[in-house]
Formats: structure tokens, C-alpha cells, sequence
């Protein structure tokens, strides 16, 4: 109960600060991190006192409810610092290459990732952010499909599309733009046993921008979540 309204607060002042002028990007997750960051003390606070309540039920409900709000808190600190941090310089990238060591890093750890398709040129593109854009949408497919197949098509206009595509149960198409909101999450019983924060698709929408390129989602023919990343033309 109380997590719910904590959650639906931090989400709500995070929407706010979304409506500020994009020219603010810096300011904005200054006060994302400074909100973040100063909950952390009467957070702790109430933890100490905790320890000294009786041993019982209620106190171990408040100690679970403090625990998951610290880690709220730690998430939209890094969240915001991810961001500030997203001014990343261009350069030339083999997307090909990019695309396969992403690929190969999840193969090493056993998880059933594909790729098809290729681009053949390099781009000029921020890799860390593209990687870390990827990663996001690969982890869901896994967490809620337990597969993911990455495809790179070219566009008709010279531009790239990196697909991530996967048969999971997917997302029911009033939400399919809501969960890019921070700390938005499916309320389904699967998502209480995968665990996460519901800033995945943020950071995700939020680095898309920064390199220039469109983020969305949409269901497959067939079942399942497409997870499209739209790249501009070559540069
Ligand atoms: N491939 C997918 N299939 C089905 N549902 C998905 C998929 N990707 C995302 N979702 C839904 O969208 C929600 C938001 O995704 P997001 O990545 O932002 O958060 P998360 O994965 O729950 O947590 P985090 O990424 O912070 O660990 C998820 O909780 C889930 O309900
Ligand atoms: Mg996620």
C-alpha cells in the first residue's frame, strides 16, 4: 500500500520534470538525483529505528517496505546519473561488430540470443549508449520471454532499424506506451517473481534520444513484444 503511493509519487515528479524544456536536461536530473539522493538519510533514519521495535510481523513488513524504498532511491540516483552522464562523443562504430559482441557476450552466459541481418558500413554513433540501449531491451526479452532475437534491417531512406524481437506474453497495446514512463510495470502476478525497477525502458527511450534515434514498441504478428530501435541515415 504505502509502496504504491511511494512509487506513484516518485514516477508523478519524474513526469513533471519531463515537462520542463528539453534545453534542461542537466538541471532536470540534478534535481532528479538531489530528491533521490536526500531521501536516502530519513530513509536510513527509519531503518535504525526499526532495530530497536519489537520483534514481530509489522516490523519486518516495514523493514521489507524501507528496503524496497532504498532501493527506489539508489535506482533514480543512477538513473539520473546515467543520464547526465549520456553526453557521450560520436564516432565511427562497425555496428556489424557492435551487434555481434553483444550477441556473443549473452551466448557466453548461456542466454538464447540470435542475430540476423547486416549493415556493411560503419556509423557514427555513441556505442555505450546504443550497447547500454540494446542491453535494456535484450534483458526484457529474456525476463519475460526467456529469448530474444536481434535483427538488423536496412531502411528504404538509407537508415537502419535494430529489431528486438521476442514470443513472450507481451504487452497489452493501451500500455505499449506507458511503460517507457520511470518505474512504470505491468502489475501482473510475472512481474512480482522477475523482479525490477521499471526504469529499463526509460533509460532506454531517454539514450535513444540522445543518439538521435526513435525507440518504440509493438506487438507481433503471432504473439509476442518488437522492440524497434530507428537510426537515421548513415552518417
Ligand atoms: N519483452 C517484454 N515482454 C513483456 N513485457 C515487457 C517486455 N519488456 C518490458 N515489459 C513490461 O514493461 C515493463 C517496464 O519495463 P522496464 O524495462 O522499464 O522495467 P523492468 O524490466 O520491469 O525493470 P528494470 O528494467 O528496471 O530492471 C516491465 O515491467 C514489463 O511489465
Ligand atoms: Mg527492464
Amino acid at each position: 500500500m504505502m509502496m504504491g503511493n511511494l512509487e506513484r509519487d516518485v514516477a508523478s515528479s519524474v513526469a513533471l520534470l519531463d515537462r520542463l524544456p528539453a534545453a534542461n536536461v542537466a538541471e532536470r536530473m540534478q534535481i532528479l538525483a538531489a530528491v533521490s539522493h536526500d531521501l536516502q538519510t530519513p530513509i536510513t533514519r527509519m531503518r535504525l529505528r526499526t532495530d530497536l521495535m519489537d520483534d514481530g510481523p509489522e516490523r519486518g513488513k516495514l523493514q521489507r517496505d524501507l528496503l524496497e524504498m532504498e532501493t527506489l532511491v539508489r535506482e533514480g540516483v543512477s538513473f539520473a546519473r546515467t543520464l547526465h552522464n549520456a553526453v557521450e562523443e560520436d564516432c565511427k562504430v562497425d555496428l556489424d561488430a557492435l551487434l555481434a559482441s553483444v550477441a556473443a557476450d549473452y551466448a557466453d552466459a548461456g542466454k538464447p540470443v540470435t542475430l540476423s541481418g547486416e549493415c556493411g558500413t560503419p556509423i557514427l554513433t555513441k556505442p555505450r549508449a546504443l550497447r547500454r540501449v540494446l542491453c535494456n531491451l535484450i534483458d526484457n526479452a529474456l525476463k519475460f520471454a526467456g529469448q530474444a532475437d536481434i535483427e538488423l534491417r536496412r531502411k528504404p531512406d538509407g537508415g537502419f532499424e535494430i529489431a528486438v524481437l521476442d514470443r513472450g506474453p507481451g504487452i497489452p497495446a493501451t500500455e505499449l506506451e506507458a511503460v517507457f514512463q520511470p518505474f512504470y510495470r505491468i502489475e501482473t502476478s510475472r512481474n512480482r517473481d522477475t523482479g525490477g525497477t521499471g526504469l529499463g525502458l526509460a533509460i532506454a527511450r531517454q539514450l535513444a534520444q540522445a543518439l538521435g534515434a526513435t525507440l518504440s514498441l509493438a506487438t507481433r504478428e503471432g504473439g509476442g513484444l518488437e522492440a524497434n530501435l530507428g537510426m537515421r541515415k548513415a552518417g
